[in-house]
């Protein structure tokens, strides 16, 4: 027998175990969410979805409050408003003010909700987070700064690709995602799947391709399935708005990874910046990047890459990278940076 409860006023019944949170989105209300994922266990850390329910002293989380018959909520009411407006300014807090400079802006859950509930962050002072930027691996840029510890790269990683590559270490201030002894992507056992980029909803974990690419409202998304395998891994080709040829010229090719030396920036010219510095891939694909994944979505690399070839067809004949301020060509290898990663792959027992 179905559940009825009334959310802002409408009445609606549904199945027993149904979500506050998903009871409302049947009814097309939106609450904010930041760690809920439906492809993910529940979480409820971010506390962004809190609600009002008459006879309950606190406001609870929508994400794991189950529906109950009579129930009666407010999604919207000044104390939740209020909640959720102190929620950001303790976010914004210890966030870099970013968002001018940050690839991740435009599609960041975070300043959208900031822009909702109109809140500047500034209103509280303290300190601040100075974690090094990962950037030392072809595939993803990792800047725990703009992390805010929603744990959903965590979950991805364990329950959707099977590993452990992330998890929360520390406590308290100074809690933070991190591989095994805190060591770069590249040296972790990580497959550069992106299933964890793919429900970041901040920009703590960027795919390189679109780092220094472009601002997001200069691209257009399209949805697209793998067809590699069975899986049917669900994939998003970014694409200039502007002309081929013209969004060339917006690249940041030096400045793509935010000004990481030595090898980091040559890897970064390879592998985020080749077309800015060659100006032989400026045509209408930016990116191709996982859409959020679900059970059974293994989101291999072999499938991103191959779509990538699939739908960008201006790949240059050689990639050249920086080299003391010159534009060098080198192997393919060399510039995706994907030597070290072989030989580990290689290295290990069973391959071929
Ligand atoms: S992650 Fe979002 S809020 Fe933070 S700097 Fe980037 S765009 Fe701004
Ligand atoms: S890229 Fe894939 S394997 Fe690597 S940490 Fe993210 S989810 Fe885990
Ligand atoms: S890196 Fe992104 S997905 Fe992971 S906990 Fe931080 S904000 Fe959440
Ligand atoms: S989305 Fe419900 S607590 Fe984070």
């Amino acid at each position: 027998m179905g559940i009825t409860l009334t959310i802002n006023g409408i009445r609606t019944s549904v199945e027993p175990g149904t979500t506050v949170l998903e009871a409302a989105q049947e009814l097309g209300i939106r609450i904010p969410t930041l760690c809920h994922d439906p492809a993910l266990s529940s979480f409820s850390a971010c506390r962004m979805c809190v609600v009002e329910v008459a006879g309950m002293r606190n406001l609870p989380a929508a994400c794991a409050l189950e529906a109950a018959e009579g129930m009666v909520v407010e999604t919207e009411s000044p104390a939740v408003v209020e909640a959720r407006r102190t929620i950001l300014e303790l976010l914004l807090a210890s966030h870099p003010a970013d968002c001018l400079t940050c690839d991740k802006s435009g599609e960041c859950l975070l300043q959208d909700y900031a822009y909702q509930y109109q809140v500047r962050g500034g209103n509280l002072s303290g300190e601040v987070h100075d974690f090094p930027l990962d950037d030392t691996n072809p595939y993803i840029v990792r800047d725990n700064n703009k992390c805010i510890l929603c744990g959903k790269c965590v979950r991805a990683c364990a329950e959707i690709r099977g590993l452990h590559i992330l998890n929360f270490s520390n406590r308290g201030f100074n809690t933070k995602v991190t591989t095994a002894f805190d060591e770069p992507l590249a040296d972790s056992d990580c497959v550069f799947c992106q299933a964890c980029v793919a429900v970041c909803p901040v920009g703590a974990l960027m795919s390189r391709e679109l780092v220094g690419r472009g601002r997001r409202w200069e691209m257009q998304k399209e949805e697209v399935t793998c067809t590699f395998c069975d899986s049917g891994c669900r994939f998003w080709v970014y694409r200039r708005k502007t002309p081929a040829g013209k969004g060339g010229q917006q690249f940041n090719a030096a400045g793509a990874t935010g000004g990481a030396g030595g090898a980091g920036a040559a890897a970064s010219a390879g592998a985020a910046g080749i077309a800015g510095a060659t100006g032989t891939k400026s045509g209408p694909v930016v990116a191709v990047v996982p859409k959020s994944p679900g059970p059974g979505r293994p989101l291999c690399l072999k499938g991103r890459l191959g779509l990538e070839l699939i739908y960008n067809p201006e790949v240059p004949a050689r990639p050249v990278v920086r080299k003391d301020g010159q534009l060098v060509e080198v192997s393919w290898e060399e510039a995706l940076g994907l030597a070290p990663l072989l030989d580990r792959l290689l290295s290990r027992p069973g391959a071929i």
